[in-house]
């Protein structure tokens, strides 16, 4: 049904499930009806008087304009319970459709620049017009809007989102370091994101509680680690790789916590690389990152696909390590999962632990985005909220 068509109809004929959605039909048609004027332009002074009168008696005419219709039949004749809610949009409808009052039109719609006369005549004769002749004065003559030096509409400029902006950091750092970004699915089948890793069955993390299945072999992705197997199975070993995009879990949103988050994987294989290999690199990375004065500490830890697996924790940015209300006292700030890559997981990838080592960490990007931004509810990045987004 057209606009047209529907706004002769009464609500009670056209019984919508929300009525709100009926208005915003009307109100994107008129908006396009506007914007098509707009973009075309009038040739003249006398078209563009007469396109923006056709324009505005179609919609706000006091007889037969569609709102007089969207008056008549939706609002006078809508049932007593859903007079105030078709009132408010009916309101607003009429706000927004004085955009389509003749003064308003006339102060947007273009005039077109006209070809001057004879150009084509004189220019197709001079060269016996051929195809390409013909083309190319078609082309001169093409309809081209006004004045092309005048400056056009400017749209504000967007940014980066805080989150990629800190994506971008950090990768910046390993790709200075010869690593190159590597990047798997997000809906991965279990085989990578568990058992290639070396999780084994009972492992609490596949319980529905952490993981969103889709079905029994198939997951929502919860770490980047999967990437680490499909990247040995591609390329083999040695591998400087770091792998940024976004997880899943089966957590509620909170403050610290999302059921969508972004984190960054490293890996590193070669024939000789040991665990002083992680700790330097860690180290550096942290300074680059944060700055000189900032120190590493690794403690041991578990992960199923690392052994030995550590714990790497910075020294507070905030107050140095002294102690203060985001270290919670006690100086350090725990930010990544890391260890040597467990041999049973480079066999998985295709890679001989007998020839290879290899490390690997995992940390999460938000949260860096936090500690480095001074947020304090990761909720804040997935708003989309304009106010906070302005601020980066
Ligand atoms: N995948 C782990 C996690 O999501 C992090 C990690 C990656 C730990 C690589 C060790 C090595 O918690």
């Amino acid at each position: 049904m057209t606009i047209d068509e529907k706004v002769r109809k009464t609500l009670a004929e056209l019984s919508p499930t929300d009525p709100k959605k009926l208005f915003d039909e009307v109100r994107a048609a008129m908006e396009q009806e506007r914007n098509a004027l707009i973009s075309r332009g009038a040739a003249s002074e006398s078209e563009r008087d007469n396109l923006c009168k056709e324009l505005r008696d179609r919609w706000l005419a006091r007889k037969n304009g569609l709102l007089s219709f969207v008056d008549e039949n939706w609002l006078k004749a809508s049932p007593k319970e859903l007079k105030p809610l078709v009132g408010r949009n009916f309101n607003a409808l009429r706000q927004e459709s004085t955009a389509l009052e003749v003064a308003a039109l006339m102060k947007e719609v273009p005039l077109r620049a006209q070809a001057p006369a004879g150009r084509e005549i004189s220019i197709s004769d001079a060269f016996s017009a051929s195809d390409s002749v013909s083309a190319a004065v078609s082309y001169i003559n093409r309809e081209v809007p006004g004045d092309l030096t005048l400056p056009g509409n400017r749209r504000p400029l967007g940014s980066l989102h805080p989150v990629t902006q800190m994506q971008r950091e950090i990768e910046e750092i390993f790709l200075n370091l010869g690593f190159r970004i590597e990047s798997g699915p997000e809906i991965e089948s279990v085989y990578y994101n568990f058992d290639a890793l070396n999780i084994p069955e009972s492992h609490p993390s596949r319980d529905d509680w952490d993981t969103l299945y889709i079905d029994s072999k198939t997951v929502l992705r919860t770490h980047t680690s999967p990437v680490q197997i499909r990247a040995m199975e591609k390329y083999g070993a040695p591998l400087y790789i770091i792998i940024p995009g976004k997880c899943y879990r089966h957590d509620n949103p909170d403050a610290s916590h999302s059921p969508m988050f972004h984190q960054i994987e490293g890996l590193a294989i070669a024939s000789d690389i040991t665990f002083a290999d992680l700790k330097g690199t860690l180290d550096f990375f942290a300074k680059k990152l944060f700055g000189e004065k900032i120190r590493t500490r690794f403690q041991p830890s578990f992960f199923p696909f690392t052994e030995p697996s550590g714990e790497v924790s910075i020294s507070c940015i905030f107050c140095g390590g002294e102690g203060c209300r985001v270290c919670k006292e006690s100086g350090w700030i725990e930010v990544m999962g890391c260890g040597m890559v467990h041999p049973q997981v480079l066999r998985n990838g295709g890679i001989d632990p007998e020839k290879y080592t290899g490390w690997a960490f995992g940390l999460g990007i938000d949260r860096f985005a936090m500690l480095m931004y001074d947020i304090n509810d990761i909720q804040l990045f997935f708003q989309s909220d304009v106010r906070f987004l302005k601020q980066f």
